[in-house]
């Protein structure tokens, strides 16, 4: 969509602090071999190049067309439910927005585990839906409710981050597991309404065609966000992060 590489790029700018932080707190180096799986528009593999001048950084996706090398950052087209890294091969893996997409998560999890040098650390980040059952907007409520619903007929699990990614990491054999939550704001202009209308442009139509709501619900919904009173939360990010043991 010709809209796709705008969305991505709203989705690292309100993600990139939170997600800067969790790569730091693994205590980085500038040696570091690091992979980022479903890189999307490459931003945070960009920050990976620049934090291990030393190292070397994949990014790695099943569609590479955002994707460019450059210094030390390849790109590698790669689909994360088959293809495979040898054993070892990452000091530093980080995935964002992409496990829970997938109906394979929780054995992609242990593959990621073992394409991790020992000590090597995972760092995944997921939204989570919560959120929006207790929007006191009927309107967004709606219009949530339906794109939730529309991810889960696609294999998606809107609540995977919340309620199965940390257990997931710590039950395939991580250590050092720790979890965050940043909940979403929107309301007020900045990035989030941004990202949420270029998204309901997307899927919008497609959410009438499968009759998940009405056009005057994905309308009603989509104008909260120029309401300037308007202000509530959409779902949350879940960040965890271990460490392969060893
Ligand atoms: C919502 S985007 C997130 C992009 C990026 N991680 C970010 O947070 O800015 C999900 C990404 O996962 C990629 N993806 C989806 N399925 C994949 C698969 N099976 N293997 C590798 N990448 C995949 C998509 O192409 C897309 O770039």
């Amino acid at each position: 969509m010709p809209t796709e590489l705008g969305r991505l790029r709203l989705l690292e700018e309100f993600l990139e602090p939170i997600t800067t932080a969790a790569l730091e707190r693994t205590g980085i180096e500038t040696r570091w071999r690091c992979l980022d799986l479903g890189a999307g528009a490459g931003g945070v593999a960009r920050w990976l190049g620049k934090r291990c001048p030393d190292g070397q950084v994949i990014a790695a996706d099943i569609d590479v067309k955002f994707l460019t090398a450059e210094g030390n950052v390849d790109v590698r087209e790669f689909d994360a439910r088959t293809d495979d890294f040898a054993p070892g091969s990452f000091d530093l893996i980080h995935t964002r927005a992409m496990l829970m997409h997938l109906p394979e998560r929780v054995e992609l999890v242990s593959r990621l585990r073992s394409w991790l040098t020992p000590g090597g650390w995972l760092v995944a980040t997921d939204p989570t839906g919560f959120t929006s059952a207790s929007s006191p907007y009927p309107e967004w409520r709606r219009l949530m409710d339906a794109f939730w619903t529309l991810m889960t007929a696609h294999g998606g699990d809107p609540l995977w981050g919340r309620q199965r990614l940390a257990r997931t990491i710590a039950e395939s054999g991580f250590a050092e597991v720790d979890m965050a939550i940043h909940t979403v704001v929107v309301g007020g202009g900045g990035p989030a309404d941004r990202f949420w209308r270029a998204f309901f442009s997307q899927v919008g139509p497609r959410m009438v065609d499968l009759a998940l709501l009405t056009p005057d619900d994905l309308a009603a919904g989509v104008a909260l966000l120029d309401e300037p009173s308007f202000f509530d939360s959409p779902d949350a990010f879940v960040t965890v992060w271990g460490r392969r043991p060893g």
